[in-house]
């Protein structure tokens, strides 16, 4: 119901939205991960949907159902691999708003081994790693849309253990993006709360305490205002 009543800013708009974590295999049993549930990123697919959006939600790998599917405003893609990630955002990029929610592996394993690897009598198997694509990096600098804007309008997260803010803050300038949302810690991980620094050309605000929700929805009218 409460979703009938939000204001339509994004009607027209498509949205991209990357959630959850991603998995990069070892072997066919075992995979490297983290602890990213998902939750922001499908608050944010709820909230894009309510402002009237249509959202491609790409997923890692998380339980959640997909928020509003009855709606038929929200398509979601599951992915394992930050490499299988970024080629559907990169599919998905010609879109007007791109929230990077996903908590994105910097590094896959060199030559995940087609045969689970087995104990070798005592000896300690070596694991070689490779960068991953940056999605957001890659598809705030190059991607063009159809509608002659340069990119899309980027919102990109991050969650540190320290200097939030200075963190966040290099982290929007490296990137090339508008803007930049803080996880103000100690325990967004799986919470169904969080609090949010928001940091953009015009300086920074917190959005304070509340379930991811409702923090969703400001974020989107913020954003909303701003394209
Ligand atoms: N991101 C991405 N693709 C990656 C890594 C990160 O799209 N391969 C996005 C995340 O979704 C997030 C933002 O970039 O929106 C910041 O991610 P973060 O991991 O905090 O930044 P990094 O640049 O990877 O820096 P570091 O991990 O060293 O803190
Ligand atoms: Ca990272």
């Amino acid at each position: 119901l409460i979703a009938f009543f939000q204001p339509k800013p994004l009607k027209g708009k498509r949205v991209l939205i990357t959630a959850g974590p991603t998995f990069e295999a070892i072997d066919p049993v075992r995979g490297i991960t983290n602890l990213s549930s998902g939750k922001m990123g499908f608050a944010i697919a709820r909230a894009a949907v309510e402002a009237g959006a249509e959202v491609h939600l790409i997923a890692g790998p998380c339980e959640l159902p997909t928020p509003l599917l009855s709606s038929g405003k929200i398509t979601r893609t599951n992915v394992t691999s930050a490499k299988v990630m970024h080629a559907a955002a990169i599919q998905s990029s010609d879109c007007d708003i791109f929230f990077a929610v996903a908590a994105v592996a910097d590094w896959g394993i060199a030559k995940p081994s087609k045969e689970k690897i087995k104990r070798q009598g005592g000896k300690i198997p070596a694991l070689d790693f490779v960068a991953n694509p940056d999605i957001l990096l890659d598809i705030a600098s190059t991607v063009k849309t159809k509608a002659g804007k340069p990119h899309p309008y980027c919102v990109g997260f991050a969650a540190e253990s320290s200097a939030l803010a200075e963190h966040a803050a290099e982290k929007r300038k490296r990137k090339g993006i508008p803007m930049i949302v803080g996880n103000i810690g100690p325990d967004t991980f799986g919470s169904d709360f969080n609090q949010l620094l928001v940091i953009d050309a015009a300086g920074s605000k917190t959005l304070n305490k509340a379930d991811k929700l409702q923090l969703a929805r400001q974020l989107v009218q913020l954003v909303a205002k701003k394209i």
